[in-house]
């Protein structure tokens, strides 16, 4: 496979991260350009030699890119990607799509044009754990969903963080706190498991840091497809923090911790025990072992079908999303995390917070005008938590 000529736009933290995880597979990839608009992040040994520019159009118009990888901070995300698949790119763009739905709708309208690949970096995805998650909904294990509780807070961050740039946690500079940045992945997963949402009523907190985003989320989502209430909760403010899931089926009780899997297969469904005889009947479970498929630097053919239809687990993470965009460009592979849906962690978020500000129930399909003059007063100052 001839390698992708890439380039990365936002040499940062994560760009840099892409500039590293592309060189370690130049059997897939190799980076022809990179674009920053402080040229002194060109000065990192792994940039020598790599054609740089200050002006993404620059880069976009240079011809020496096939892929760009777009690791800015959101709210230009939506106008660069657009802009790059304008041109014909192919575009991995980091998480969120952008800062609004409304941006991030226009995204996915310009990349299901253009024809283009057109992913986006939720590595949770590819986690053994939540794909097994993931196929125990979609086979019915679990049977009619009754409730999901989801606890988000090991995203632990410090002042330092926040002050390290002047856009972290400020309204005008991402649009959001931990909703924006750390959350998008949590938020996505409840997409990919349950799908759309009917409402949600959220509330938000400026609890940890010197910031005026919140650093503090709590919400309650009614989905539109069984109508089962999903508790979110996630900060950037607790220590060790918990990354916890429990789904609550007629048939079973799923429960994710610390790298764990526990599935209570119930022996008679909650039907049977609501409308048997007994009145304080006894649930009696069982604990069904559920093979989780181990996670290993074992070579695979990125994003490759496995007989039972789904895809090789064996890498996760970055290196499995990295080689699965290669396979997309050169050999038409699906992308395991399409960027068109990455609009829903947008919504989800964007929903959230409008909540909070209206102090109301907030129906599906956000009201793109009303979150976008929302932000705006947030922006101006007119509004805020603090
Ligand atoms: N998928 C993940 O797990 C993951 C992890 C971390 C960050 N991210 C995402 O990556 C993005 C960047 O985060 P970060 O922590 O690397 O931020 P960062 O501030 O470290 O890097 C952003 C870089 O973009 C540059 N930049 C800003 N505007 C630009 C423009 N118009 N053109 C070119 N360069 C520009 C900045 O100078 C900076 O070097 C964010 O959207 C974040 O949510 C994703």
């Amino acid at each position: 496979m001839e390698p992708v000529r890439t380039g990365i736009i936002g040499v940062g933290i994560m760009g840099t991260s892409h500039l590293r995880m592309l060189k370690a597979q130049p059997e897939h990839f190799t980076v022809t350009a990179l674009c920053d608009t402080n040229p002194e992040r060109f000065k990192i040994p792994e940039a020598e030699g790599i054609p740089h520019f200050e002006d993404y159009r620059e880069l976009l118009d240079s011809g020496l890119c096939e892929l760009v990888a777009v690791a800015t901070p959101h709210p230009c995300h939506s106008r660069i990607a657009r802009a790059a698949l304008a041109k014909g790119l192919h575009v991995l763009c980091e998480k969120p799509l952008a800062d609004t739905v409304a941006k991030a709708d226009a995204l996915v309208a310009a990349a299901k044009r253009s024809g283009k690949v057109f992913a986006t970096n939720f590595g949770m995805r590819t986690y053994p754990l939540n794909k097994l998650i993931k196929s125990l909904i979609d086979e019915g294990r679990l049977g009619k969903i009754l409730r999901a509780d989801f606890v988000c807070t090991n995203w632990m961050r410090s002042q330092g963080y926040y002050d390290m740039q002047s856009w972290r946690g400020s309204w005008k500079g991402e649009g959001g706190g931990v909703l924006m940045n750390q959350a998008p992945h949590n938020l996505d997963l409840l997409y990919w498991w349950f799908g759309e949402m009917e409402s949600v009523r959220g509330h938000l907190t400026t609890r940890f840091h010197k910031i005026e985003t919140e650093d503090e989320v709590e919400a309650v989502f009614i989905t539109k497809n069984g109508h089962f209430p999903v508790r979110f909760y996630a900060n950037t403010g607790e220590a060790p923090g918990i990354d916890r899931m429990e789904i609550v089926g007629e048939k079973g009780t799923l429960i994710r911790e610390e790298g764990k899997l526990i599935f209570r297969e119930l022996k008679k469904t909650v039907p049977e025990l609501l409308g048997g005889p007994d009145a304080f009947p006894k649930s009696e479970t069982e604990d069904v072992d559920v093979p989780i498929p181990e996670q290993s630097a074992a070579p695979v053919v990125a994003g490759e079908k496995t007989k039972s239809g789904g895809y090789n687990s064996a890498k996760a993470g970055a290196p499995f999303i990295w080689e699965n965009v290669a396979s997309a460009v050169r050999e038409g592979t699906p992308l395991y995390v399409p960027g068109v849906q990455g609009w829903a962690a947008v919504e989800f978020a964007n929903a959230i917070t409008l909540s909070h500000f209206t102090n109301s129930t907030v129906k599906f399909p956000v009201d793109r005008k009303a979150y976008d003059a929302l932000l705006r007063e947030l922006k101006q100052g007119k509004k805020g938590l603090i």
